[in-house]
């Protein structure tokens, strides 16, 4: 026999914590976006909610607090830098999580033709212009097409029920994803 769960709502707390749970179940790279606003200040965060979304034309994708500082910078930006990040840029990726720290005081950066912080000793690079932008809940969803990406030869971290890990790969297959 069948169990009807239907109408059975999780009580709202108990859904918060199960639903942070079973996302922080999902492993993730960890990325660093910057940018930089019309006055010519450094902006960026860290995040994992960073993925493809199409690849003619190429665009990604990361979600961003609406509560965040760099919210406003991000909102109004016309292109911003994606970094994945290596494990041994894991203090600096807790650092540009930090609120009301100057983040750009840490970790080295240079420039790119449109001014924007690029990191140094990263995976890879994904220069990105904006494409489109979308309300997701309490997020902001933003669509960059990528113009330019670089890829290095560190391997990336990973991001997983809290906690960051180094890559092992499990067998030697590879796919075209
Ligand atoms: C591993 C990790 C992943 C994160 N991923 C995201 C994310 O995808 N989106 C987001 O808005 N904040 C994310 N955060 C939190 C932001 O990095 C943090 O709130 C940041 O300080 C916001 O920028 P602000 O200092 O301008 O407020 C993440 C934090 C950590 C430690």
């Amino acid at each position: 026999m069948k169990t009807v769960l239907e109408g059975i709502e999780m009580p709202a707390e108990e859904l918060t914590d199960s639903f942070r749970n079973a996302m922080s179940s999902f492993p993730s790279g960890v990325t660093i976006v910057t940018t930089v606003d019309s006055e010519g200040e450094w902006w960026g965060f860290t995040a994992t909610s960073f993925c493809s979304v199409s690849l003619d034309p190429p665009l990604v994708l990361v979600c961003l607090s609406v509560e965040a500082q760099c919210h406003p910078a991000f909102s109004t930006a016309t292109s911003w830098v994606v970094h994945i990040l290596p494990p041994r840029h894991r203090e600096l990726a807790l650092w540009f999580s930090s609120k009301g720290v100057d983040k750009f005081s840490r970790g080295e950066f240079t420039t790119n033709a449109q001014g924007h912080p690029v990191l140094e000793g990263t995976c890879a690079v994904l220069e990105c212009e904006a494409s489109a932008r979308y309300g997701g809940g309490d997020h902001s969803i933003l669509v960059g097409e990528v113009t330019r990406s670089h890829v290095h030869d560190d391997e990336p971290a990973v991001y997983f029920r809290r906690k960051f890990h180094t890559l092992t790969p499990l067998l030697e297959t590879t796919t075209s994803a």
